[in-house]
């Protein structure tokens, strides 16, 4: 009898897109006390993209990287089984992204839905997708990370409108029977953490009203202080635990891809992993925090830096709270195609 191999999901492909308005740190300057030294010493942030043209949104990014990444891989747009839209700022509030992104493109042979768990999204997605590959079901998943921040973020709060950017990626994933892909992956959350990064008003416990916009309850609030406690403490700690279930080192790690939320955690938690700052990629500088695009920017940016069978660790952590970390073993030398 010839023995089933075992199916495991692989990123073979990946494509991203930032819109062209760049706003730095001088600009920032102009709109709220704050100062380019303060919020490069204490978050690592230099520029972040901001979509600007009145009438495009979540959607219009995420096309425009889809559109890219199947003609790089010459993919008809009829192939596509599912897409899957990681986002915290849907373009309405139904129905989803997903289905826009799926008309937009032309995905006529896809079904689609949104995944929404703050900046910790893109991470919950692929344990997600991950399993309509491994049980044979689907041949080829779409994963979008994305997200318009600028348009819940009020430019006249230097605690948070220094932070986000708009953006993201998106990554293809396939079958794969020589072991590649996503190996183990812990998923967490916390309710009880939603007090210190939320959005108040617009869900149907606060809908909409002339009083919850002149409060700015439709914009993000933080208390950074605590996120950033909690974001340091569970994101070391779950990648230490995903390295140790695997019983990996820091020798057997090639690659840390954690969420861009501020230079100071990722530090910290590549120092917990032993990791020395040559494997911990960060592009935080140029994006800020894109919530659900972080980790497919990174992995568009640094495509080309990855061989095949590298060790890659993802970690995250967001509102909510929720946080992850997650094992992948690379399955493509872009370099070489
Ligand atoms: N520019 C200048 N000063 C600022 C400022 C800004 N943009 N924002 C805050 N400050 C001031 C504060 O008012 C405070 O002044 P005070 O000491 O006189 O009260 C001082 O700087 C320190 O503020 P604090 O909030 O303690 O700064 P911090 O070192 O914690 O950095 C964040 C603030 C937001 C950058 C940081 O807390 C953070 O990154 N938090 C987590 C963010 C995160 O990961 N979010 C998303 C999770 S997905």
């Amino acid at each position: 009898m010839v023995e089933k191999k075992k199916i495991t999901a692989a990123i073979t492909g990946v494509s991203s897109y930032v819109p062209e308005t760049v706003l730095t740190n001088h600009d920032l300057e102009k709109l709220v006390d704050t100062s380019d030294e303060w919020i490069t010493s204490r978050t690592g942030i230099k520029t972040r993209h901001i979509l600007k043209e009145p009438g495009k949104a979540t959607s219009d990014m995420a096309t425009l990287a889809v559109n890219q990444l199947l003609e790089k891989k010459g993919i008809a747009k009829e192939e596509i089984d599912l897409l899957i839209c990681c986002t915290v700022t849907p373009d309405l509030i139904f129905p989803a992204t997903a289905n826009i992104i799926c008309d937009k493109a032309g995905l006529s042979n896809a079904w689609g839905y949104d995944l929404a768990a703050a900046c910790s999204g893109f991470l919950f997605g692929l344990e997600t997708a991950s399993k309509f590959i491994e049980t044979g079901k689907h041949k080829k998943v779409l994963l979008c990370g994305f997200d318009k921040m600028s348009s819940i973020i009020d430019y006249t709060d230097r605690n948070t409108c220094i932070i986000f950017g708009d953006g993201g990626g998106v990554v293809l994933l396939e079958p794969n029977e020589e072991g590649m892909g996503i190996q183990d992956a812990i998923c967490k959350v916390d309710g009880s953490g939603r007090e210190f990064l939320h959005q108040k008003a617009g869900g149907s416990l606060k809908p909409p009203t002339h009083e919850t916009i002149d409060a700015k309850e439709h914009y993000v609030f933080q208390e950074g202080k605590t996120v950033f406690k909690f974001a340091t403490t569970n994101m070391s700690q779950v990648s230490a635990d995903i390295m140790e279930r695997n019983k990996l080192d820091s020798n057997d790690v090639d690659w840390l891809i954690a969420h861009q939320a501020n230079k100071r955690i990722i530090d910290y938690t590549a120092e917990r992993m032993g990791l020395p700052k040559e494997k911990v990629l960060m592009n935080i500088e140029k994006y800020g925090n894109t919530t659900n695009g972080t980790l497919p920017l990174l992995l568009s940016d640094f495509e080309k830096t990855f061989k095949k069978g590298d060790n890659l660790i993802f970690a995250t952590f967001g509102g909510g709270f929720t946080w992850g970390s997650i094992y992948l073993k690379w399955a493509y030398d872009a370099n070489k195609s």
